[in-house]
């Protein structure tokens, strides 16, 4: 709803006292999203808008080029130019948006943090995959594929691409690889050569493709360049996992096949998972949390009480918990979140989870493109 429009039905209200309260008033959802230089986030996007409109809404998607300021910015003009009854936004900086997170609480506006957390108390609800449990997929299906536990004396060579720390995500998929694989370290079945273990030195500022790349390339050319072997890469996600391929592909010394993990489904990554490049992806169903997104965004718009039972009301096809405790925004203040469940992705299994569901197509060489 625009301000403008606000203003009329008040002056309407007064003047002709008989105006039926603002039967015809179209609630505006401002869709906020970090980028357009990462696959999904244009899917994202896409879907927000779409089912936000064909559910009646006016629905408006701002993609902020990986810009802080520019995202407070565009929220800025979402509440003020465009008048939006509530807003979805996924974070560039989860730390960084409290002036525009105060307007909104101040007029009164629900927001609903999408996929990544916003570090503030006035966010209502957060939207999302289980984070940690993408990381578990990731750390499980390196114990499974090398079967770790049957290893004996064999030592696995692994490095580690974690995310943007910007991003309150990247910690989760960290951590829950590394819980994962760390008895296997501690055991010396897994071995990081580079001894770069702490999130903060093998994070990749915003996601950022090239900046894994050549992070990768120096950790090749110090401890594998006399042709030692790397067994895994333990990629956070799709973005990542590419540049880690490229070094790999361009600058690693050994002559094995590496276990590339990663996130998302991304066209390229699927290509280079058909290729045998790249050994497995987590797959978020983007339709779905935009659909878990809807559904709550009227909720609140209606201003109904919300908790857990929206989710059986819902009657959504897809899985998702409830969760009230795993996410802070600040110290002691959690955020009720509803976290939908990821699933891995293999060269195996692809078509059956990817082409079958309907979200993308497969072309006659066997490679994936995105459906919408
Ligand atoms: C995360 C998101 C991932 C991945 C990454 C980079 O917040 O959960 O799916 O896309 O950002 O965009």
């Amino acid at each position: 709803m625009k301000k403008s429009l606000v203003v009329l039905a008040a002056l309407a209200t007064a003047t002709m006292m008989a105006v039926p309260a603002s039967a015809d008033e179209t609630k505006m959802v401002g869709i906020s999203m970090p980028t357009q230089s990462l696959e999904r986030w244009n899917r994202d996007g896409a879907y927000l808008e779409e089912q936000f409109k064909a559910a009646g809404y006016d629905a408006k998607a701002t993609y902020s080029d990986n810009d802080e300021n520019r995202q407070a910015n565009d929220i800025e003009n979402l509440i003020n130019a465009d008048g939006a009854d509530l807003l979805v936004i996924a974070a560039i900086n989860g730390e960084s948006l409290n002036g525009v997170m105060k307007e909104a609480v101040e007029a009164g506006i629900p927001v609903i943090a999408y996929d990544r957390l916003i570090m503030n108390d006035g966010t209502s609800f957060y939207v999302s995959y289980d984070n940690y449990t993408v990381g578990t997929l990731q750390g499980q299906y390196v114990v499974d594929t090398l079967d770790l536990d049957n290893a004996g004396d064999k030592v696995y060579n692994i490095e580690f691409t974690a995310g943007d720390p910007a991003d309150n995500n990247a910690g989760f998929f960290f951590n829950g690889a590394f819980d994962v694989l760390k008895p296997y370290i501690d055991a010396g079945t897994l071995n990081v050569v580079s001894g770069q273990t702490e999130f903060d030195a093998v994070a990749t500022a915003a996601w950022d493709e090239q900046t894994a790349m050549e992070r990768m390339q120096n950790i090749l050319a110090s401890y594998y360049a006399d042709g030692t072997q790397l067994d895994v890469a333990l990629c956070s996600n799709d973005s990542t996992a590419r540049g880690v391929t490229q070094a790999i592909e361009s600058d690693y010394a050994g002559d094995n096949t590496v276990l590339i993990t990663g996130q998302d489904a991304d066209e390229a990554n699927l290509a280079n998972i058909v290729d045998g490049k790249q050994s497995m992806t987590v797959y978020k169903n983007l339709a779905n949390e935009a659909v878990a997104t809807l559904d709550l965004a009227k909720a609140l718009l209606d201003g109904q009480e919300i908790d857990g039972s929206i989710i059986e009301n819902a009657g959504w096809d897809f899985e998702c918990a409830y969760d009230t405790e795993s996410y802070e925004t600040s110290e002691g203040h959690t955020c009720p979140s509803f976290l939908l469940v990821p699933t891995v992705v293999t060269v195996d299994n692809m078509v059956e989870s990817l082409v079958d569901i309907g979200e993308y197509t497969q072309d006659e060489d066997g490679y994936l493109h995105p459906a919408h």
